[in-house]
């Protein structure tokens, strides 16, 4: 249908937003963009993406930083792997393609972290280069001009999702039209409140003609939500504190936090005070400050307790604890769990 793309890419030129991401062929910044862009808003990620541009103005630059400060100013936007292939994919385009971004959608989809629509983003935008993108608000547009009713999360519709935005693709305006459709999902063909009365699509679009606009797009279902218990221990001789850096294949990777006892369910004060005090050889009552915290597929059930004593030395149980200051503190990237928490009750913990 010509007719779509037109009509979309029309649309786009009169209400795009001006991003700066969008005023480059640079692969690098344009990678960098969809990279935050992947599971961040665009007022969120805006800021970040001037700031990381700035810091590491060049791919060189990026790959020469440790992973510790990519972690730090990467702190807040959540998602950590994405940062860690960053910094990854970095070195690799250095060592590996001597610095230069690869300009073939293959090689593009080769580096870590990319998969099949970050490829097609930066293909079609920095090199223009004729292949669809397809994230949720192409999936939303689609099924709902051309009202389809094949679940978005199937492998069925997946391919078929994917073969109609291959086929609508203008091969030599590839890059403008992929902007557009996004632009149009994110701006106006909305999750919830479409504008369908102010809609240059309205004549074309076939869930509204049949009245199935607001079943589409249809999901099949929502992953399941796991719930996690972490007890956080803060212990600390007024001066200095205990920090771990979380090694294992998890949330959080790299990142560091208090020592950690999890549980799989909640525990009380009592059993938790045992706990401690068996761990770290004490003989004192624990109260505890609790949080909550909600990442995408799993909450959070978060305790911070504070253990102040004299020797933190006698305290280090593994060896990813180190004893730091505790003004350095912010010098190491944290989660937003612990960030948050420091953010409100520091003056009640380091007084
Ligand atoms: N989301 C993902 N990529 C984007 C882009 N290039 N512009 C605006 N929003 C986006």
């Amino acid at each position: 249908m010509a007719d779509f793309t037109l009509l979309i890419c029309d649309w786009y030129r009169r209400n795009k937003r001006d991003l700066p991401w969008r005023n480059t062929k640079n692969p690098y910044y344009i990678w960098l963009s969809e990279i935050i862009l992947q599971q961040t808003r665009v007022d969120q990620g805006l800021n970040y993406y001037l700031k990381f541009i700035s810091n590491y103005p060049t791919i060189q630059d990026l790959a020469n930083a440790s992973e510790q400060q990519v972690l730090n100013d990467w702190q807040g936007l959540g998602y950590y792997s994405r940062a860690r292939n960053l910094h990854f994919t970095a070195k690799v385009i250095n060592e590996k393609h001597n610095g230069i971004f690869p300009s073939k959608y293959e090689q593009i989809h080769d580096l870590k972290g990319i998969g099949s629509y970050t490829a097609a983003a930066i293909g079609s935008f920095a090199f223009d280069l004729p292949y669809a993108v397809l994230d949720g608000n192409v999936f939303r547009v689609l099924s709902r001009v051309f009202d389809i009713e094949t679940p978005i999360d199937s492998t069925e519709g997946k391919k078929e999702f994917s073969l109609l935005a291959q086929e609508l693709l203008p091969k030599r305006n590839a890059s403008e039209y992929n902007q557009a459709i996004m632009e149009f999902g994110a701006l106006h063909c909305t999750p919830t409140k479409p504008d369908c009365l102010n809609c240059e699509l309205s004549t074309k679009c076939l869930s509204l003609k049949n009245k199935t606009d607001s079943i589409r797009p249809i999901k099949i279902g929502k992953t399941k939500v796991r719930k996690r218990h972490f007890h956080y221990f803060i212990l600390t001789d007024a001066k200095n504190v205990i920090l771990s850096k979380r090694s294992e294949k998890d949330i959080w990777q790299h990142l560091f936090e208090f020592p950690l006892l999890e549980t799989s369910e909640e525990i009380s004060a009592e059993t938790l005070t045992k706990w401690s005090n068996s761990q770290y050889g004490l003989n004192a009552e624990i109260n505890f400050i609790e949080k909550k915290h909600i990442l995408s597929h799993q909450h959070i059930f978060a305790t911070f307790s504070i253990i102040r004593i004299k020797c933190l030395k006698e305290m280090i149980r593994t060896e990813n604890e180190i004893i730091i200051k505790i003004e350095s503190m912010q010098d190491f990237p944290l989660p937003r769990l612990i960030d948050r928490f420091l953010e409100e009750n520091a003056h009640i913990i380091f007084k």
